[in-house]
């Protein structure tokens, strides 16, 4: 599996010809590593509904037809928006996809779409390609990040915020990355805003738990 960063929270998985674009925020991302017009997904999956994560599914999902997975409230309102292949779980709930499943986690965050719409966010649990990867969403630090591997056992990869303000900082996230128990972190949800700068490097260097890869926008890591 490939695993593209295309700036911020957004990240590509492909394997094959399944392409799974996560928290496609590429319009207005001042760390965008492509144009939402160059996104061809067959899956696009959201932690929540904050701009910074919704970005441009609408566009991309109306486009190229690709399966879109967002926690209910949210599923319905993307409905509204056009949007016409929408599964809809709830947090707890595992959507089956060929040649995977994903599976929304609680995360500790809020969120609101840009209609206004207010509701859960999430984390994402995605099985695909014989690997495990766990997008953290936007989240605090919780004591129940613990559960993803008693549940799934051996987690490949974490995405982890760690910019601090809005979601964990780096400090947070030493302790994050204790809990989840990945194989590998990729940080991520940092150095797009001023409120968010942080040293990655620092990060990787005093993270124990597991071994810490940091990728630049445009940037694929291959597992
Ligand atoms: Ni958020
Ligand atoms: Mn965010």
């Amino acid at each position: 599996m490939d695993i593209r960063f295309l700036g911020h929270a957004c990240f590509e998985l492909s394997d094959g010809d399944t392409r799974i674009l996560i928290d496609p925020f590429l319009t207005g991302n001042p760390k965008a590593a492509a144009s939402a017009d160059e996104m061809n997904p067959t899956h696009i999956f959201l932690t929540h509904g904050h701009s910074d994560h919704y970005g441009d599914v609408v566009d991309i999902a109306k486009r190229t037809n690709a399966q879109v997975v967002a926690i209910v409230e949210m599923a319905n309102e993307l409905g509204e928006e056009g949007v016409e292949n929408v599964s809809d779980p709830n947090i707890g709930g595992t959507v089956e996809f060929d040649g995977g499943w994903v599976r929304l986690t609680p995360a500790w965050h809020t969120s609101t779409t840009p209609k206004g719409q207010v509701n859960t966010p999430a984390g994402l649990v995605i099985n695909f390609a014989g690997k495990t990867v766990y997008h953290l969403g936007d989240t605090s630090l919780f004591s129940d990040l613990q559960l993803v591997k008693q549940r799934e056992g051996e987690i490949d990869v974490a995405l982890m915020c760690i910019g601090g303000h809005y979601t964990m900082d780096p400090v947070d996230g030493v302790v994050a990355a204790e809990l989840v128990g990945a194989k590998q972190v990729i940080p991520c949800h940092y150095n797009t805003f001023p409120p968010i700068e942080q040293d990655a490097e620092k990060f990787k260097q005093d993270v124990k738990a597991s071994e810490v890869v940091v990728l630049e926008p445009g940037e694929t890591h291959s597992i």
